[in-house]
């Protein structure tokens, strides 16, 4: 099962996780990471640069974008993950992949893929939820077997996206995203979620049954994944006291 860590706040995620993730780029200076994007991460990135550690190996895979926005757009997830990610980490640019941005876009996603695997696949994949249950640009429905595609979004995703646009109207309304089985494939997925607003999309992804109808539940097929989340996004849990228990038990030799 999933290791699961209930942190005071998203900060101390961010440390956890920046632990994780400097330990994993100490043992291989050319690391593959999977780079989510979203409110979520950005305490990852926040205390991964704030560490000052040489990143310009590092290779990195965007986990989704959106399709149909003008090249220049600052919400693209190529502009956030200029700006938020490669910017500040000192990342290199021509190091860091994003979907939809490597050729046309009808054969998009099978470049992408051919590209992941030809960089001997992502070893750290950093994965947000939406309130949706959905991972990467996943909705309900995907298929665990599927990979990087083309895919629609629901309008309930558009609305929580809404917030970094001028209004819903302007928010695609189609994506790219590695899909489940790209996730899946991930050496080591560390997924993190903040707030009530993702209590239920929690509870679903852990303690829920492995079904479609809630992509992030597709983690319970994955035999090494941290959940890192806050008392809010916790607070459905069923087996908190087991998650503490375990987390305070820990081996003192055992990373992440
Ligand atoms: C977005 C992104 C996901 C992200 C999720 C949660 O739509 N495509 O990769 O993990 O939804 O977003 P946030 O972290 O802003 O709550």
């Amino acid at each position: 099962m999933a290791e699961v860590v209930i942190v005071r706040d998203a900060d101390e995620a961010g440390e956890l996780a920046a632990d994780a993730i400097l330990a994993l780029v100490a043992r291989k200076p050319d690391a593959v990471l999977g780079l989510a994007t979203g409110s979520t991460p950005l305490s990852v990135y926040r205390a991964i640069a704030a560490r000052h550690v040489d990143l310009s190996r590092v290779r990195g895979f965007a986990l989704d974008e959106y399709v149909g926005l003008p090249d220049d757009h600052p919400e693209s997830y190529r502009a956030v993950i200029t700006r938020d990610v490669v910017g500040p980490l000192g990342l290199t640019p021509e190091l860091i992949a994003v979907p939809g941005h490597l050729g046309p876009i009808e054969t998009a996603g099978e470049d992408y893929e051919a590209a992941i695997i030809a960089a001997g696949g992502i070893d750290i994949q950093i994965l947000g939820l939406g309130t949706d249950g959905h991972i990467g640009f996943n909705e309900p429905g995907s298929s665990f077997g599927s990979l990087t595609r083309v895919k629609t979004l629901t309008r309930r995703t558009r609305e929580d996206n809404a917030r970094f646009f001028a209004s819903i109207d302007d928010v695609p309304v189609n994506c790219i995203t590695q899909g489940l089985g790209t996730i899946r494939r991930a050496g080591h997925l560390l997924l993190l979620a903040f707030g009530a607003s993702k209590a239920d999309a929690v509870v679903a992804a852990l303690e829920g049954p492995v079904t479609a109808s809630a992509p992030g539940s597709a983690i319970q097929l994955h035999p090494h994944v941290t959940v890192l989340i806050d008392e809010a996004a916790a607070s459905g849990l069923h087996n908190v006291e087991y998650y503490r228990y375990a987390w305070a038990n820990k081996p003192a030799w055992e990373g992440l």
